[in-house]
C-alpha cells in the first residue's frame, strides 16, 4: 500500500488530503502537524476549518484511511511520498524583510524529514515557494541523508478557499514540476498516478521544477491583477457616472477575456494574493528586473488604495468624522463560505475607521470573537505563522463588539458596511434594519450585493462601489 504523509494540516493540506484519501481507498494517507490543537479539531466533530463539503469528505474516510496525527517523525519515517504544505509567511526582519518568503517552517520540515528517513522518498512541495526553492531544499536532504534518495517534484495548490471541495475535485488542471532525469520522470509519473484516479490525464501538465514554481505566483499575480484592474476602473466609474457592473458586463463578453474575476469590491484578500506578489516582487529584484517589480507592487498599491477610498468614503459622506458613531461590520471573512480572516480587506477598513474613533459593531456568521480581535490587535504578517507562535494574548480592542446577528449589529447604528458578500445578507429584512437604526442611515456596501433602489426606497443613502453616486455623497467627495 502506497502511503502519504503531508506535513501541515492547514487550509491546503487537510483538504488536499481528505480528497486524495476519498478518491484513492488504496493509499494510506497521513496528516501530521505541530499544533496539537489543529489535530485535535481534525480529529474531532469540529473541525479546524469550514469548507462546503469538507466534513462529508473527512467523515467518510476517517480511521479508515485518513489520519490526523501530531507523530510526525512517524508518519514521515513510514511514508513513500511526502507532501510538505507549511506556512511559507512574508519575512518581517532581516534581508528582504515585508517582501521575502520566509522558509523557516520549510526548512525545519526538510531537516526533519532527512533525519528520521530510512527509505527513499519523493518530497512534493505544496506550499507556495520562491522559485528554486526546491535546489535548496535538495541540498537541505542530500548533505544530510544517510544516502537515501530524495526526488523533490513541485506540485503547487490551485484551490480557491470557499470551493476547495469542489475544485479538488474537479481542478482546472493539476501541475507537477520535477527533474529532467530518468528518477525525475519516475517521481513526478508516481505522483501522477496518485492525481490520475480522478482528473483526467489530459488536465496533468507535468513542467521542469522552476516552471511549476513560477506557475503558481504568475497564477496568483495574475488572478489580483484583474481585480486590481476592475477596482481601479470603479474609482473611475464613481468619478464619471459608469456603472462599473455594466462596465465588467461588456468587458467581460469579451472571449479574450472572459467574465470571472471582474467583480469591483473593497479589495481582495486572503492568505495567499498580497504574500505572492510580494514574493514575485523580491524574486524580480534579485534578478535586477526593477521595471517588472515595480509594474506588479502595482497591484497591491491598487488594493491598499481601494481599501483607503472606502474608508474615506465612510469618513467623509458621514459629516468628515466617525468618532463616537456606531458602525456595523457586516462580514470579516475575506470572501463568503469561509472562516478564513488572512489579510482580509475588513481589517485595514475597520481599523481605518477605529483610528476616527468610531465605534464597531462587527457580524460574520462564521468568524469567532476572539479572531476578530486577534485580527486588529496583531502586527501585519503576523497572523501566517503557526498558531502557537502567534502573540499569546493579544489586546483586545475596546472599541470593538462582535455579535452574532445582522439586526443586533446594526441596531443604533450610523452606518453599515457590507465587507463580505455573504448570501444572508441580500435576504436582511432591511426596512427593520433602517427603523432600527439612527437618522440619516447610511449603507456602504463593499461588495455590490445590496439592491441599491430598493434601499434608497426604504431611505437609507447608500455607497456602492464603482455606482452612480448618491448626491448626498457627490456633495461630500472622499480624497483617497
Ligand atoms: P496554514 O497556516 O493553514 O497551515 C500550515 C500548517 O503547517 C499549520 O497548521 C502549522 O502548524 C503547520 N506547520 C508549520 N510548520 C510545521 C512543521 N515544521 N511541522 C509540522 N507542521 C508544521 O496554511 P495554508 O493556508 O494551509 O497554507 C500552506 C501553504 O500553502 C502556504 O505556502 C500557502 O501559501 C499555500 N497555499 C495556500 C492556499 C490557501 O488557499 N490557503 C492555496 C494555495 C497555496
Amino acid at each position: 500500500m502506497v502511503k502519504i504523509c503531508c506535513i501541515g494540516a492547514g487550509y491546503v493540506g487537510g483538504p488536499t488530503m481528505a480528497v486524495i484519501a476519498f478518491k484513492c481507498p488504496a493509499i494510506e494517507v497521513a496528516v501530521v502537524d505541530i499544533s496539537v490543537s489543529r489535530i485535535n479539531a481534525w480529529n474531532s466533530e469540529q473541525l479546524p476549518i469550514y469548507e462546503p463539503g469538507l466534513d462529508d469528505v473527512v467523515k467518510q474516510c476517517r480511521g479508515k484511511n485518513l489520519f490526523f496525527s501530531t507523530d510526525v517523525e512517524k508518519h514521515v519515517a513510514e511514508a513513500d511520498i511526502v507532501f510538505v504544505s507549511v506556512n511559507t509567511p512574508t519575512k518581517t526582519q532581516g534581508l528582504g524583510a515585508g517582501k521575502a518568503a520566509d522558509l523557516t517552517y520549510w526548512e525545519s520540515a526538510a531537516r526533519m524529514i532527512a533525519d528520521v528517513s530510512k527509505s527513499d522518498k519523493i518530497v512534493v512541495e505544496k506550499s507556495t515557494v520562491p522559485v528554486k526553492t526546491a535546489e535548496a531544499i535538495e541540498k537541505i536532504l542530500t548533505h544530510n541523508s544517510k544516502k537515501i534518495n530524495f526526488q523533490i517534484l513541485s506540485n503547487p495548490e490551485f484551490l480557491a478557499e470557499g470551493t476547495a471541495i469542489q475544485d479538488l475535485f474537479n481542478p482546472d488542471r493539476v501541475l507537477i514540476g520535477g527533474r529532467e532525469t530518468p528518477e525525475g520522470a519516475k517521481a513526478i509519473q508516481a505522483l501522477k498516478d496518485v492525481y490520475a484516479h480522478w482528473v483526467p490525464v489530459e488536465r496533468i501538465i507535468c513542467t521542469n521544477l522552476w516552471s511549476a514554481e513560477l506557475s503558481k505566483l504568475a497564477a496568483n499575480a495574475f488572478l489580483a491583477q484583474r481585480i486590481s484592474s476592475v477596482n481601479a476602473m470603479s474609482a473611475l466609474c464613481e468619478a464619471t457616472g459608469a456603472d462599473v457592473t455594466q462596465v465588467s458586463h461588456a468587458v467581460g463578453k469579451d472571449s479574450r477575456i472572459g467574465p470571472k474575476f471582474l467583480n469591483a469590491s473593497v479589495g481582495f484578500g486572503g492568505s495567499c494574493f498580497q504574500k505572492d506578489i510580494l514574493n514575485l516582487v523580491y524574486i524580480c529584484e534579485c534578478n535586477g528586473l526593477s521595471e517588472v517589480a515595480t509594474y506588479w507592487k502595482q497591484v497591491i498599491k491598487v488594493n491598499d488604495y481601494q481599501k483607503t477610498r472606502f474608508v474615506n468614503r465612510v469618513v467623509s459622506s458621514m459629516f468628515n468624522t466617525v468618532s463616537g458613531k456606531k458602525i456595523a461590520i457586516l462580514g470579516f471573512a475575506f470572501k463568503k463560505d469561509t472562516g478564513d480572516t488572512r489579510e482580509t480587506p475588513a481589517i485595514d477598513v475597520c481599523k481605518g475607521l477605529l483610528g476616527d474613533k468610531a465605534r464597531l459593531s462587527i457580524y460574520d456568521p462564521q468568524v469567532s470573537e476572539d479572531q476578530i480581535q486577534r485580527d486588529l490587535s496583531m502586527k501585519k504578517f503576523d497572523w501566517d505563522h503557526p498558531v502557537h507562535l502567534q502573540p499569546a494574548s493579544p489586546m483586545s480592542v475596546t472599541q470593538v463588539s462582535v455579535v452574532w446577528d445582522a439586526y443586533e449589529a446594526t441596531k443604533d447604528a450610523h452606518g453599515i458596511c457590507i465587507l463580505t458578500e455573504w448570501d444572508e445578507f441580500k435576504k436582511l429584512d432591511y426596512q427593520r434594519i433602517y427603523n432600527n437604526m439612527q437618522k440619516p442611515a447610511f449603507v456602504f456596501d463593499g461588495r455590490n450585493i445590496a439592491d441599491v433602489e430598493k434601499l434608497r426606497e426604504v431611505g437609507f443613502i447608500v455607497y456602492s462601489i464603482g455606482k452612480p453616486l448618491d448626491s448626498w455623497l457627490k456633495d461630500l467627495p472622499a480624497v483617497a
